[in-house]
């Protein structure tokens, strides 16, 4: 199959990802099913409880979310094995996850032999509160941030946005301060996010557009293997990149589409503070 530029597939992003060459591609943004639906009913369910795990996580009851252990696994080697294939040496690959599936993640990329660059922590400030009372409120998922692994470390990384960007909504990022690995990003979309619709795991956009910002450039092209409701395709599209998406859900791939058009390509740059104009009087610890 030939792979257009700027198009959502149908279709399962392992096969997907077979049909593109080896060192296609600049960016891999990579939000894979957490593993978090097992043995409830599928549509929105609270009342499962996942062995071992737990939580606050239950809501999501999808059928794409739900394998045996070993299955998961299988697949988890399969995916990651071909999105290295496909990386470019100077790219990198962002893959989200929480405790339940990011450790298979994590090992699976030694195994692999990526590298991973930095585990960030995506705080959620907004987070949903714990109702039993029993256990801490869940407030964060996991970033593993990724190249594929050649000794030379030729990913690409625009140090200057992540100084100098403007990250206006985070509360521990400041201007001018390099930055951390705990993002402060409310989970919380706007209306145009919404506007055509809902995925029950959508991520947030100005979560995706810094990941855009520090780790490509214009022109780039980076590729979701779990495209959803295209959260990642709108991100490099505003930014002026180009995007491949694989979602194997047709209402997912329907809201995608309808997203990306009415998304301006190159409509949002990654903005940057003028850090000569910064009055650093101004920016004072927040408490
Ligand atoms: C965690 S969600 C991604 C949500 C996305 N980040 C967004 O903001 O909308 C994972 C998506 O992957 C899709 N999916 C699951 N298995 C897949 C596969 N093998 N190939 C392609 N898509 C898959 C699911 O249908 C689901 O929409």
């Amino acid at each position: 199959m030939a792979v257009e530029l700027n198009h959502v597939y149908k279709m399962d992003c392992i096969e997907g990802m077979t049909s593109l060459p080896d060192n296609s591609v600049d960016l891999i943004i990579a939000d894979p099913p957490y593993n978090l639906s097992k043995g409830g009913n599928w549509s929105w369910d609270n009342s499962v409880v996942l062995k071992g795990l737990g939580g606050n996580w239950n809501k999501v009851m999808e059928s794409w979310d739900a394998m045996p252990l070993e299955e998961y696994w299988k697949f988890t080697l399969a995916w990651i094995s071909e999105a290295k294939r496909i990386l470019k040496p100077s790219g990198s690959m962002w893959i989200f996850g929480t405790y339940h599936n990011i450790g298979i993640i994590n090992v699976v990329c030694q195994m692999l032999e990526i590298e991973i660059i930095n585990e960030v922590v995506w705080f959620k400030r907004n987070s949903f509160p714990n109702l039993s009372g029993r256990r801490l409120t869940a407030s964060h998922e996991t970033l593993l941030w990724c190249h594929s692994g050649g000794k030379k470390r030729q990913y690409y990384f625009d140090y200057d946005y992540s100084k100098n960007g403007v990250f206006e909504s985070d509360l521990i990022k400041k201007p001018g301060k390099q930055m951390r690995t705990v993002w402060d990003v409310p989970n919380n979309k706007t209306k145009v996010e919404l506007k055509f619709g809902k995925h029950p795991t959508q991520k947030p956009l100005r979560l995706l557009e810094r990941i855009v910002g520090l780790t490509s450039k214009e022109g780039d092209l980076m590729l979701t293997p779990f495209c959803g409701s295209g959260s990642e395709c709108v991100a490099a599209k505003i930014a002026g990149r180009d995007y491949i998406g694989f979602e194997i859900e047709d209402e997912y791939v329907e809201l995608a589409e309808k997203r990306l058009e009415n998304a301006e390509r190159g409509s949002k740059l990654p903005p940057k503070e003028d850090s000569s104009r910064i009055n650093p009087t101004l920016f004072q610890e927040r408490k």
